[in-house]
């Protein structure tokens, strides 16, 4: 059953026997997930952009160079995901069992690449772009219908490429093109073009990968193939004793910027996948879980800052179950002073129940002249599904005890 009308984005679109769009993946759509504070994937797109921000300039220093592009409309023309990117008319990611379509001439991006041609054509030399992207694909532990990438794009002129004065001569394009491409470089390119060009980039993404895993972290190139760039290499990191692919890249190709109206300069550009980074920086086993709402999974990574390590624990399978705590504070007890010694008595009277625990509030009764606080308690077993009876038992001995410790009187 299809709509006749799918809105995305601000931008609405007639469907027609394309269409191949699921509940489920509409659904995921609508989740937004990069605009979640404390999902982990939106620490780490921040992290990522903070890299090239303080390590890439414009000249003189006072502008990052690459323009941010996190807004970019989902649904993009089939010339835009394949096209524009020289996608072969028989490729298999074109297949309506690997692309979701809206009708014929639209899809969902299946990569953040759709927007090259765009952006260049806007003016754009130097840009990331981040967002969801969607392939039907398999469901399993790397695999998800919706997933998020950072692409990068940067263009050269000669002179930016080799940092040579002008009037020197070091050429990009061959002044006779050579008649059939190599398979290490295009056919309007120099030697000396593609060799600068796979320095700055490689050196850049070893670069972002050292600020990310460490310089400690294994990692290896391997040569790749993509329509829109040549050569193309991929990158894979050592995770859990296997090499897990986490980008793909290359020089772009000349056609590509060409049909942008870029005449004078040569580029690179990558595309990164944001969950398979995460999995590895965070120890996340698993991408279903950065769709979770479970708290006992976000809270792991709520307050923090973009550029802090944190390694992910487990959660147990099992249920949470809530419980509230509210009591006055004995008089002249400051807010301040409590907060530590109760997370102490809670965690010490629930040991291994204890999930987490969260002050969620806190006011003053300046009639009676007392203060009161309420903490919301998360118990969770790793061997079973607790009955609210049992952690009740729990809950009660630390109200005594905080009664008794602390003198606090409960509500
Ligand atoms: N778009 C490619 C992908 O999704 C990655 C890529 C981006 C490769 C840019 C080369 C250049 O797999």
């Amino acid at each position: 059953q299809r709509p006749a009308k799918f809105e995305a984005d601000g931008q609405s679109f007639v469907t027609d026997d394309k269409w191949n769009l699921s509940p489920a993946v509409i659904k995921l759509m609508e989740r937004r997930l990069l605009q979640e504070q404390k999902n982990p994937l939106t620490l780490l797109k921040q992290r990522i952009v903070n890299h090239f921000h303080g390590k890439y300039r414009k000249p003189g220093g006072r502008s990052p160079l690459y323009a941010v592009c996190e807004q970019e409309p989902r649904v993009v023309s089939t010339f835009a995901n394949f096209d524009s990117l020289l996608t072969p008319i028989d490729h298999v990611s074109r297949r309506s069992s690997d692309t979701y379509y809206v009708n014929e001439g639209h899809c969902l991006r299946a990569h953040t690449s759709a927007h090259q041609h765009k952006l260049m054509t806007q003016g754009l030399d130097n840009f990331l772009v981040v967002g969801d992207v969607y392939r039907r694909d398999e469901i399993d532990a790397t695999h998800y219908p919706c997933f998020h990438q950072m692409e990068a794009v940067r263009l050269y002129s000669a002179d930016e490429l080799y940092q040579t004065r002008a009037g020197e001569e070091l050429a990009v394009f061959e002044e006779i093109p050579d008649a059939e491409r190599k398979p290490g470089k295009q056919e309007r390119h120099t030697v000396d073009a593609v060799k600068a060009l796979e320095i700055r980039l490689k050196s850049t993404l070893e670069d972002l990968s050292d600020a990310l895993f460490g310089p400690e972290c294994e990692k290896r190139w391997v040569d790749a193939y993509f329509p829109f760039t040549h050569p193309s290499y991929e990158l894979e990191v050592k995770y859990e004793g296997k090499w897990l692919e986490v980008l793909g890249c290359g020089i772009m190709e000349q056609k590509l910027l060409e049909s942008a109206g870029v005449t004078d300069k040569v580029g690179w550009a990558f595309g990164i996948g944001l969950e398979r980074i995460a999995m590895v920086l965070y120890g996340v086993p698993d991408i279903r879980l950065f769709w979770s709402r479970d708290s006992g999974f976000l809270s792991q990574f709520e307050g923090l800052k973009p550029e802090d390590d944190v390694k992910y624990k487990p959660i147990s399978a099992h249920p949470q179950v809530l419980f509230d705590i509210s009591f006055w504070l004995p008089a002249g007890v400051a807010f301040d002073d409590m907060r530590a010694d109760v997370c102490d008595v809670i965690r010490g009277a629930g040991g291994e129940l204890i999930e987490q625990v969260k002050l969620s509030d806190e006011f003053e009764n300046k009639k009676k002249g007392k203060n009161s606080q309420t903490y919301r308690i998360v118990y969770r077993s790793n061997e079973k599904a607790l009955s609210k009876e049992e952690v009740n038992v729990v809950h009660k001995s630390i109200e005594r005890e905080l009664v008794e410790k602390f003198g606090v009187t409960m509500r």
